[in-house]
């Protein structure tokens, strides 16, 4: 028997590692081809997303304290998972926020007027734009003292004029802001994939006019 096919041999070991090689390249491969269509599936055209064609979003990759940026109508959009600690800290921001029950009804649709502003407390839908002056607000999610605010609890920073908003896009009292960051109507279709543009099948109060 050659030696360098019994199986146990220092050539077979070679083999083995580039057959498991060769077959990882061949399966990254396969998800790619897999993955483009099923991704161009769910793409609107960009004149359609101006119009404000709804977009589905996937946020299986999203990670507790990260945030995705999308736009919709031609603006960003902010998504945020929101950990237990995150969550925790809106409560206590209730005396810090100029409108803590989000009773502005211009700024979320009925079912994000709640203490976390969203369908899902852990996650988190907002209209990346300033009701300033339009600017984004940078997300400054860790909960402990900043440059710009010894208290900060996480949240959003608008480094322009200094606007400051908690981790539901509430806005602190006595800033250049006068409201809540906009949530846009949006539902989910399942755990991993929600939907900007669109209301829950159960709420059409609010819709995407
Ligand atoms: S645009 Fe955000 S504070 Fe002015």
């Amino acid at each position: 028997m050659n030696p360098a096919s019994d199986g146990d041999g220092p050539d077979d070991t070679g083999r083995r590692k580039f057959l498991t090689a060769t077959t990882a390249v061949v399966g990254a491969v396969g998800v790619g081809f897999a993955a483009v269509p099923f991704i161009k599936s769910w793409s609107p055209s960009e004149r359609a997303k101006q119009a404000g064609a709804p977009i589905k979003v996937d946020i299986s990759a999203l990670q507790e304290a990260q945030q995705l940026t999308v736009a919709w109508r031609g603006k960003p959009h902010y998504i945020v998972r929101r950990s237990k600690a995150m969550l925790a800290t809106l409560p206590e921001m209730d005396s810090t926020v100029l409108d803590p029950k989000s009773s502005n009804e211009g700024q979320q649709p009925k079912y994000a007027q709640n203490e976390y502003r969203s369908i899902k407390p852990e996650v988190l839908v907002l209209e990346a734009v300033c009701t300033h002056l339009g600017c984004a607000p940078e997300f400054v999610p860790e909960i402990k003292p900043q440059p710009f605010y010894e208290d900060w609890k996480g949240g959003y920073f608008c480094p322009c004029h200094k606007s400051k908003y908690d981790l539901a896009g509430r806005v602190f009292k006595s800033q250049p802001a006068p409201a809540n960051l906009p949530v846009p109507p949006y539902h989910f279709i399942d755990d991993n994939t929600l939907e900007i543009g669109v209301d829950p099948a159960s709420d059409k109060s609010t819709g995407a006019a």
